[in-house]
């Protein structure tokens, strides 16, 4: 489940300067102490400049993920490389390119936040001569500039939000991960920090994000992989893997019992999961008389239908369901 980031979509070769990936994860396993296999053989590459997305249900690793390769958490094998230096033989040197934002505020609210920034800064060994004109310039892209010398207890939740990310980039870290940072949010602040994090990565640093949402992966990501129960089910250019979303999916609740042989219908795929459920998958161009038409002439009634809505879910049912179509692999 490797990317090529070195080539580009059409098979040329690209910039031999741009052939070190920002994150190289090599069957990366995790098995926490109570036996819980929380990554199962994870690889993964991420090329520098990249927005990508993890993306994946409750439990499904990520942050297991984001903790080993911010030196969190220690792996139980597998290999982490960051710009090609290795996080356990050179964690100082590997760690000097990350920046973290966790998923919960934890700076210190009664501090302002010039000084939060600063002090983290120096804690990283800056100056702080050049820790404030850093901070500064955080601020400003943070668009808190105004806010630098009152207690950031006052700032809003998006504000503190923002605090953070302009935390993380204190030490112009290569590489900005963060885990879930619009989890529990309101689609306002969701934006506010989209544009943050849009601008940081035109500015030229890689971003790796962790989230729940497809429509924040779809937004914002140019690639993804999809983590579920440890593994990847999925990665490649966010196009290629919502192309396969051009396909619907139904579900109809029948009256009565279902034949034992379904009505063929030509361009959709019909699977009765029991006797009473249809599963319906077709084309979004299709027309869905044809469908109840078939239906009606085999004596299917249909009582109700509902889309399976989650487009999430949907990717993850394809997937599943298609299995080594896991999108652009090596
Ligand atoms: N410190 C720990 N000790 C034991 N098990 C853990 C620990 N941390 C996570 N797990 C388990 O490992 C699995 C993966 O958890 P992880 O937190 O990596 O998932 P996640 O994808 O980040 O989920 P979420 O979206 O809920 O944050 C889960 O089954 C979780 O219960
Ligand atoms: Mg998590």
């Amino acid at each position: 489940m490797i990317q090529t980031p070195t080539a580009d979509a059409a098979g040329h070769a690209a910039d031999p300067s741009a052939a070190v990936p920002a994150l190289s994860i090599r069957d990366l396993r995790k098995t926490y102490d109570n036996g819980v296999q929380a990554l199962k053989g994870v690889s993964l590459e991420v090329a520098e400049g990249d927005f990508f997305a993890l993306l994946g249900p409750n439990g499904a690793g990520k942050s297991t993920m984001i903790g080993i390769v911010s030196s969190l958490v220690n792996p139980t094998s597998g290999t982490v490389e960051v710009f090609g230096t290795d996080i356990t033989a050179r964690r100082g040197a590997a760690m000097r390119q990350i920046g973290l934002v966790p998923q919960e505020i934890n700076f210190n609210t009664f501090e302002k936040p010039l000084d939060i920034l600063v002090n983290y800064a120096g804690f990283y060994g800056v100056s702080r001569r050049e820790a404030a004109s850093r901070a500064e310039a955080e601020l400003r892209r943070a668009h808190l500039w105004e806010k630098a010398g009152v207690s950031s207890r006052t700032l809003s939740g998006g504000m503190k939000r923002r605090l953070m990310i302009a935390r993380a980039m204190m030490t112009r870290p290569r590489l900005l991960i963060l885990d879930e940072p619009t989890a529990g949010v309101d689609i306002e602040i969701r934006r506010d920090m989209w544009r943050t994090l849009r601008q940081i990565n035109a500015d030229g640093t890689t971003i790796i994000l962790t989230t729940h949402y497809l429509e924040e992966a779809e937004y914002l990501c140019r690639n993804l992989a999809i983590i579920n129960h440890g593994e990847i089910v999925a990665s490649g250019p966010m196009k290629s893997l919502l192309a396969r979303l051009d396909v619907e999916g139904f579900v109809l609740d029948i009256d009565g019992e279902l034949p034992a042989v379904l009505p063929p219908v030509e361009g959709a795929t019909l699977v009765a999961p029991d006797r009473h459920t249809l599963e319906l998958d077709m084309p979004r161009s299709m027309n869905l008389n044809r469908v109840f038409a078939a239906l009606d002439a085999a004596g299917i009634r249909v009582r109700s239908m509902r889309t399976r809505s989650n487009r999430l879910e949907e990717l993850f049912v394809r997937t599943v369901a298609a299995p080594g179509q896991g999108g652009d692999q090596a």
